[in-house]
């Protein structure tokens, strides 16, 4: 399969991305065992039909190094110059205390290792707490290891307007931030979008079909039972469409993502990812893959021949007008970490 040019973006001047990023929080253990072999395996297949972006971090299992094995395999098979074809975003997220410069370094020499790589593509930065500010001497260092070649680019995941606009504006180049952002959850739209346009930031957005809830599998169905709740990410959007307005509003927004989606043959996910792609200011949408498990391959392709139009907008936002304000109930992007 050959993924059309429009699901590629120049995220960087040096990095040419897939719009769909093959998220890989699902090979941590948390959503279902993985057989590496076959996890691997599936990475060949998500990579080969186009889907060439990986989103992974420190603490999502044995990701990293399964990026390393990836990439060894993908050098023997078909010579070393395919491996620039591969973008692996990695995050690093510290537990609090001193950021020195050794403890910076080995953590980033780490990650180098694992993912076999000699500098990393993207470095997505996490941080538990504001008031300690610490965070801006871990970027300080992350900053000196870009300047020594470790790092290409760095980024944050889950950091608020507030604390991102801090860090911009303190010097420091910021390619991305990583937050939640779908239908149902739309706090990045009040004030996180607009800086980031402003500031030539781009958003790489997770949750985005609600761990799989926001497809054609939920529409029509009771609200799922805590054992049918087998993933960490279904738990999780089960939990944020608690917060947003409840399982009966949930269905009337699938019955409307299924008429557009009808009227366009394609899926509700598509409906879902293409609605979240064509918001300002995102780069890429990540789509978890429990590798190995199952696949979405051909579906999401679709995505990026869908266009959405303005009467798909107005049925859609008719539904999402009736929900709670997620941005008074929580707060900006990432508060629910803190
Ligand atoms: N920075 C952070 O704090 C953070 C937090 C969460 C996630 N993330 C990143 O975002 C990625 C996405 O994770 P997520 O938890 O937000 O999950 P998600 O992408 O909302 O959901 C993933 C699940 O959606 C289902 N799915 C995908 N495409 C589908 C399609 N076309 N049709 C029907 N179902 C489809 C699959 O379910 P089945 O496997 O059951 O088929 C898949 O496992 C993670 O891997 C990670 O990289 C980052």
């Amino acid at each position: 399969m050959n993924l059309p040019q429009t699901s590629r973006l120049q995220f960087t001047p040096d990095l040419n991305i897939c719009r769909i990023l093959n998220g890989m929080w699902q090979v941590s253990g948390a959503h279902g065992s993985i057989d590496p072999e076959r996890a691997v395996q599936s990475m060949f297949e998500h990579f080969d039909a186009g889907f060439t972006t990986f989103d992974l971090a420190d603490h999502y299992g044995p990701a990293e190094d399964f990026i390393g094995e990836f990439r060894r395999r993908l050098a023997a098979a078909r010579g070393r110059d395919a491996l620039a074809q591969v973008q692996a975003f990695t995050k690093w997220v510290p537990a609090p205390g001193p950021m020195t410069p050794a403890l910076v370094e080995a953590n980033i020499d780490r990650a180098l290792r694992r993912m076999d790589v000699e500098s990393l593509d993207l470095l997505q930065f996490h941080w538990w707490e504001y008031g300690d500010q610490r965070y801006l001497d871990a970027l300080g260092r992350l900053a000196d290891l870009q300047r020594k070649g470790k790092i290409k680019h760095l980024a944050l995941t889950n950091f608020d307007t507030e604390h991102l606009a801090t860090i911009v504006r303190g010097g420091i180049r910021i390619v991305s931030n990583q937050v939640q952002y779908s239908m149902v959850d739309r706090r990045p739209q009040l004030r996180m979008a607009e800086f980031c346009r402003a500031h030539g930031v781009g958003l790489l957005t997770y949750g985005t079909v609600c761990g799989g809830l926001l497809s054609d599998r939920y529409l029509g169905a009771p609200p799922p039972r805590r054992a049918e709740l087998n993933t960490a990410s279904l738990q999780k959007y089960s939990r944020m469409i608690d917060a947003w307005g409840g399982w009966d509003l949930f269905q009337k927004l699938l019955t409307a993502v299924a008429e557009v989606a009808r009227r366009h043959s394609v899926s509700i996910a598509n409906v879902a990812t293409a609605y979240i792609l064509d918001q300002p200011a995102v780069a890429g949408v990540i789509l978890g893959v429990r590798l190995g498990v199952s696949a979405h391959i051909e579906d999401n392709a679709r995505v990026f021949n869908l266009k959405l139009d303005a009467e798909d907008g107005t049925r859609i936002d008719a539904v999402l007008s009736g929900s709670r304000d997620l941005f008074a109930a929580i707060g900006d992007c990432g508060d629910e970490y803190r």
